[in-house]
């Protein structure tokens, strides 16, 4: 049995200190790079797909592949939903089978929005045996059905302990001054922030915008606490490279390259997480 819940990785690597990375999907190869990746390096792995992308794979077709694979695998890895907005995108992650999701509600008006509606939701999640990752503060970088970028806000390490007490989420998603996607300055991690919220909450720490980082800052974010790193860009960008590299690939060879890119990107993420040889 290689499908597993996210708590149960991300408690032993909490526990042990070491990031398990959580990657998006859309497709076969996407998924089928990462558990290559995750079985090459003995790493336990995270893999899903996002609300945002659902118009590449509907969630009903992405789900049973999602964990199907899972099963087949040779390491634990654990099926989640990431960053979804809307209740009835959360529902159907549920019914799928996905064993954790993300509400992200650094979107709602205000903060007892917020509070209300993950509460909400882990009450349903919790009845149904999956669990639950929230976001307190907003990473940014995403841009919402308008086309606008979300706006980056730190996350304040008591309103973190109040937040995980009033709404019961599983884990935390932190801003701590990453944001999605491509960079355009280094970033600057504000890594007393994040010892100060590690100090304040027991839940596992989730670190969002893992793409651009430096390999010190993969360090240092996981020294500091964080179990679970997100990574999509890059391995995406990987993919981009192997195909423009051969522009005179057939289809299906230019497939086999994508693939195997992303393995190779998603394999050294695993390594830099430390997470590498814990399977
Ligand atoms: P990047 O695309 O910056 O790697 O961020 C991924 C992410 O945080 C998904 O939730």
């Amino acid at each position: 049995m290689s499908l597993y819940p996210m708590g149960e990785l991300l408690r032993d690597a909490q526990k042990k200190r070491y990031g398990i990375g959580y990657f998006n999907t859309v497709n076969l190869e996407m998924v089928r790079a990462c558990i290559r990746a995750a079985e090459a390096c003995r790493a336990p792995i995270i893999i899903g797909t996002a609300e945002a992308l659902l118009p590449y794979a509907e969630l009903e077709w992405i789900a049973p592949v999602l964990l199907e694979q899972a099963r087949r695998a040779k390491v634990p890895v654990a099926v989640h939903l990431d960053h979804a907005y809307h209740f009835d995108v959360l529902m159907r992650a549920l019914r799928c089978g996905f064993g954790s999701v993300m509400y992200d509600g650094s979107r709602e008006a205000s903060h007892a929005d917020n509070v209300a509606r993950s509460a909400q939701l882990v009450r349903i999640a919790h009845a149904m045996g999956a669990g639950v990752e929230c976001e307190l503060g907003s990473v940014g970088g995403l841009s919402d059905e308008n086309g606008r970028a979300d706006a980056v806000v730190y996350t304040e390490p008591d309103d973190a302990r109040t937040f995980l007490e009033e709404t019961g989420a599983d884990f935390l998603a932190v801003s701590i001054g990453t944001a999605h996607g491509i960079y355009t300055a280094p970033p600057r991690l504000d890594l007393p922030r994040l010892h100060q919220i590690r100090a304040a909450v027991s839940a596992p720490l989730v670190l969002h915008g893992g793409s651009g980082l430096s390999d010190a800052d993969f360090q240092a974010t996981v020294a500091g606490g964080i179990c679970k790193i997100n990574v999509f860009t890059d391995v995406i960008l990987a993919a981009k490279q192997a195909l423009c590299a051969a522009p005179e690939n057939t289809y299906l060879d230019a497939v086999k390259a994508a693939e195997a890119a992303m393995a190779k990107a998603v394999e050294d993420k695993l390594c830099l997480f430390g997470s590498a040889g814990r399977a």
